[in-house]
Order: structure tokens, then sequence, then C-alpha cells
């Protein structure tokens, strides 16, 4: 199959892009597009063999539910089977935006979107793009991150051209995402809130609107069968290298001992005699996580056999990029 580029711009042609995205998404087809997070990979969520095609896409367990995406929260509502005051509390505070809610899933929605599972995840996009899209195809769109299966996900149409062209109809391009690691995920569906994925979305500004939220279980319990998302494997957003997760003053002493090619992802500027790919990001946890998938992509491009990775300060601002590192080394 030839995945069609379709150029987003402000102009006629922008719009007639999006027209075209629009038809393909309702008559069953598979278009990536902009998040305000990463690209998604989308298609109509109420349709079952559409959905399908996106796990054949990925290459992606059936066992792995997916986000589906609204234009506002009146239409998350036809997502959901119920709407608590803690919802209506965290959507009138972040929405559009980075977070996504797991709730009931309502009976419109077909169980593969959710993998089977009783619940579904929904968000509203910031992204002027994916609002468009959603407004112009009139109908909830489920999409996962436009990437295969546990590789790095995609903040431009080159990274999702790179993974899934020829597996897909179309690409939306609309430029860089401006967050660029995919949203906070909350579950809701119990007695107590659960923060399931950390991001941009941070838990204490959560527990602000509606109070204390668990955290899931750390990543190694993650591992085991008894996950509640089961999306959240070990290893993912991993780069296709072998990947060390460093303390900064270690990383020196690692590459001299080391006989194979490098990149390294670092806050700081390359030391001197260095001969190592280095990347250097900013030091502030916003600016990192607009790179991070960027520098991988790079890095990987490059064909590199390791990647060293920093170790990020604690600050609760770093969660989700810790978090992102973690996978991606493990
Ligand atoms: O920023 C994002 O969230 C991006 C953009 C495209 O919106 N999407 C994204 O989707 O990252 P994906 O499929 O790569 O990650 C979805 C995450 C997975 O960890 C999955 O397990 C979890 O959400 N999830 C989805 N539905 C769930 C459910 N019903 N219960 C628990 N976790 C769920
Ligand atoms: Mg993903």
């Amino acid at each position: 199959m030839e995945t069609l580029r379709l150029r987003y711009d402000a102009g006629p042609e922008g719009a007639r892009a999006l027209a075209h995205a629009a038809r393909l998404l309702r008559a069953g087809r598979l278009v990536a597009f902009p998040t305000e997070t990463v690209y998604g990979l989308g298609a109509l969520a109420t349709d079952a063999s559409a959905v399908r095609k996106i796990f054949t896409a990925k290459g992606r367990p059936q066992s792995n539910p997916l986000i589906v995406h609204v234009a506002d929260e009146a239409a998350a509502h036809q997502v959901a089977a119920a709407w608590p005051e803690r919802a209506a509390r965290l959507a009138a505070r972040f929405w559009p935006g980075a977070l996504t809610l797991v709730l009931p899933r309502a009976p419109g929605i077909p169980a593969i979107v959710s993998a089977g599972l009783s619940t579904i995840a929904v968000r509203v996009p910031a992204h002027p793009v994916a609002q468009a899209l959603l407004r112009e195809v009139g109908e909830p769109i489920a999409a996962p991150s436009a990437n295969r299966y546990t590789a790095v996900s995609p903040t431009t149409a080159e990274h999702v051209q790179k993974s899934l062209g020829g597996r897909i109809d179309a690409i939306l391009d609309g430029g860089a995402t401006p967050v660029g690691i995919e949203s906070t995920v909350l579950d809701l569906s119990g007695d107590r809130p659960t923060l399931l994925r950390p991001g941009s979305v941070l838990r204490e500004e959560i527990e602000e609107v509606i109070g204390a939220v668990d955290e899931r279980e750390g990543l190694t319990a993650m591992e085991g069968e008894a996950r509640s998302s089961p999306g959240l494997s070990r290893r993912h957003y991993a780069p296709d290298a072998r990947v060390r997760l460093l303390p900064p003053e270690a990383i020196e002493g690692f590459l001299r001992n080391l006989d194979e090619t490098a990149g390294v992802l670092s806050r700081f500027p390359k030391p001197p005699g260095v001969e190592a790919a280095w990347v250097q990001l900013p030091g502030d946890a916003e600016g990192f996580a607009r790179q991070l998938y960027g520098a991988l992509h790079s890095l990987e491009d490059l064909g590199v056999r390791w990647v060293v990775l920093e170790e990020l300060p604690p600050g609760p601002e770093w969660a989700g990029l810790r978090d992102r590192l973690a996978r991606a080394g493990g």
C-alpha cells in the first residue's frame, strides 16, 4: 500500500488535506495525524474492522488497549458509560490537553478498542490539526502512537513514515508535535484514582483538583501478568540499539571501555576527547520532552550500536521523562 502524505497548512491546500484525511477515516482507513503529544495512528473508533487494522499495521498485540480521541467533553460522554464528578473536574481543568482518562466503556464503542476491557481511555487533544480533524470526521477516533509496536513514538511525519510507511493509508503532516511525550493516563474506573502513565500533566497538578492519586506498581511489577494497563510493558519506547541508563558522571568511563559505536543523550555539553555521537538536550523538562524522541530517532538513523541515556533529576516535572528513559533502557 502506498502511504499518502497530506500536508496541512492554514490555506486552502490544508483544508483539502484535512477533508481528504477525514474521508479516508470515515471510509474505515488508517490515517496518522499530529496531536500535541505525539503523532497518533487513527481509525474510526466505532468501526471494529477499521480498529483491527491499527493492531495489524503496528504489529501490536490485541491485548493492548487504545486511546479514543474526541473533540470535546460532550463527545467524551458518548464514549464513557459513566461520567463521575472527578472526570468533570479534571476535564474542566486539563482538556483540551495531554490527560487521558480511563472510565467505564459505553456500549457504542466496540470491545476491540479497549482490548476487551470493560473500560475505555479517552482524551480531547489540544493540537489544532487534531481538533479540526475530529470536527470534520464527527466521530471518535481511536489512536495509539503512530509507531511499530515497542518502537520509539513519532513526533514528526517523517518518523511516522519511517515506522509505518507502506502499512497505512495516509499521514496528515502538521509539523513537529509540541509536547513530545505521550499523555498522562489516569484510571478513574475504580474506587481510587490511579496514575497508569506519567506525562506532562503532573500527578501533583491532578491531586490539586481531585485529591490523592495512587500510582501503579513499579516497572518490574508491570512485567507480571496482572497489570491493569497491558500497554505499559516494560520495554517500550525503545530505540533499535542496546540502551544504557547511567548517572552523568559514569558516562565517560562507560564510553572509554566500549569498542562499539555509541550515541549519548545528555543535558550537558560533550566533554573534550569523547568520540561518541553526542546530542545535548535542554536542561528544562519541557524542552527535554519536546526533543527526546527526535534525538532517539536521529541516533537510530545513525545506526549506533549503543544509546547511552543520562539519568534525570528527581523533581516531579521529570517524572514522565524518567519513566520513558527507564522503559527505553529495559
Ligand atoms: O499522547 C498519547 O496518549 C498518544 C496520542 C496519540 O494521543 N497516544 C498514545 O497511545 O500514547 P498508546 O496506545 O501508545 O498508549 C495508550 C496507553 C497504553 O499504555 C495503554 O495500555 C493505556 O493507554 N490504556 C489504553 N486504554 C486503557 C484502558 N482501558 N485501561 C488501562 N489502560 C489503558
Ligand atoms: Mg505507544
